[in-house]
């Protein structure tokens, strides 16, 4: 789909109004105009039907979590313990389906590594053990997400480039089944920028949450959360595929010029603002249908999606954050330039705007 300059003008004239809006309710109601979902961090969902499911852990095990709408997962219709064993501690459960199944892929254990399980239902019956994800290098890694895109699956997670705890890099492999990669691990980000780099030089440097989808121009975007999940200037960034391009070429990636969810206005890219209501939002999910990047939504409508954050006026700690619902629309004709390394230096497609409510 190609927008216009008229057209995408009006968007923006929709957008600002809805900024106006969001602000005034903000004034008026003396609430803030967001959703709170449920206590709570890494939300994962996708709908199914009529229902949108969600993964969480929670007492050394995975739930899910099913309602006819995302705000519902917070007083779900079903709520089922769907795996626990002994591995230990389980991180950010990521569903999926796949050729009709449902995946659960999570991190666990004491080193930290992937594993995953499948069922097929959402709330299906799930194997007593996981089965470890096989990944290049067998290193530390969290929040992986199977996805396939231009009929290649492949599997993009948050992992250390040695066996050190400096810097949390996005990577990407190639996947010959949910659990088996097949080929090397490719770098695609690390936290370089300054608003997801510790001027300081304190470590570690993240960047983690790593969710996929499909613009309306068929191109890739990986989603994700840069600085620290301990503080406000948590935020969602973007990493766009150009045209053509090949996930496993770092230099095909295009990273937005700053966050774009985000509560710190100086860590905004340029002509985004900051957050009204929550502070440090991210670790999003789009909650796609069937968990599907082949099924992204397209349009020039609010799509729904999710996220954690923490309630402005309330510390920013671990334990303060909670899933929220909010909304995004697909912009179109957005820069991201970049210096000193192979390719364009400017790459211009759909980037974001996302809204609390
Ligand atoms: C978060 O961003 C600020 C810049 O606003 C930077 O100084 C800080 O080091 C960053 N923290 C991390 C962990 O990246």
């Amino acid at each position: 789909m190609f927008f216009t300059p008229e057209s995408s003008l009006r968007r923006h004239s929709a957008a600002l109004i809805l900024i106006v809006g969001t602000v005034l309710l903000l004034l008026v109601g003396g609430t803030a105009a967001y959703t709170d979902v449920r206590t709570g961090a890494d939300p994962s969902a996708m709908r199914v039907g009529s229902n949108y499911y969600s993964a969480e852990s929670a007492d050394g095990g995975i739930w899910v979590r099913e309602a006819p709408t995302l705000e519902g997962l917070g007083k779900p219709t079903q709520r089922k313990k769907v795996w626990s064993d002994n591995i230990g501690a389980v991180w950010a459960p990521e569903i999926s389906t796949e050729g009709g199944r449902t995946w659960i892929h999570f991190a666990a254990g004491d080193d930290h590594r992937m594993y995953a399980i499948s069922a097929d239902s959402p709330l299906g019956n799930y194997p007593s053990s996981a089965s470890k994800v096989n990944l290049p290098d067998d290193r530390w890694a969290i929040d992986g997400v199977l996805f396939t895109y231009g009929g290649q699956r492949y599997l993009v997670w948050s992992g250390w480039v040695g066996t050190d705890n400096v810097e949390q890099n996005l990577y990407l492999a190639r996947m010959s089944s949910p659990t088996q990669a097949t080929g090397a691990r490719y770098i695609i980000s690390q936290p370089r920028e300054p608003w997801e780099s510790a001027r300081d030089g304190s470590k570690p440097l993240i960047n983690e949450g790593p969710e996929a989808i499909v613009d309306p121009d068929g191109q890739l975007h990986i989603v994700y959360s840069a600085n620290g999940s301990w503080g406000p200037r948590y935020c969602l960034a973007d990493l766009r595929l150009r045209k053509g391009g090949d996930p496993t070429n770092v230099w095909d990636w295009y990273k937005s010029n700053g966050c774009l969810f985000g509560s710190v206005q100086a860590n905004m890219m340029a002509g985004w603002d900051a957050t009204l209501g929550i502070d440090g939002p991210g670790h999003h999910t789009f909650a796609l249908p069937d968990g599907d990047v082949g099924k992204s939504p397209g349009g020039t409508n609010h799509i729904p999606f999710m996220f954690h954050g923490v309630a402005k006026g309330t510390p920013y700690s671990w334990a303060n954050r909670h899933w929220y619902t909010g909304s995004f629309v697909w912009w179109s004709q957005t820069k991201y330039s970049r210096k000193n390394v192979p390719g364009d230096n400017e790459n211009v497609g759909y980037s974001f705007k996302f809204f609390e409510a």
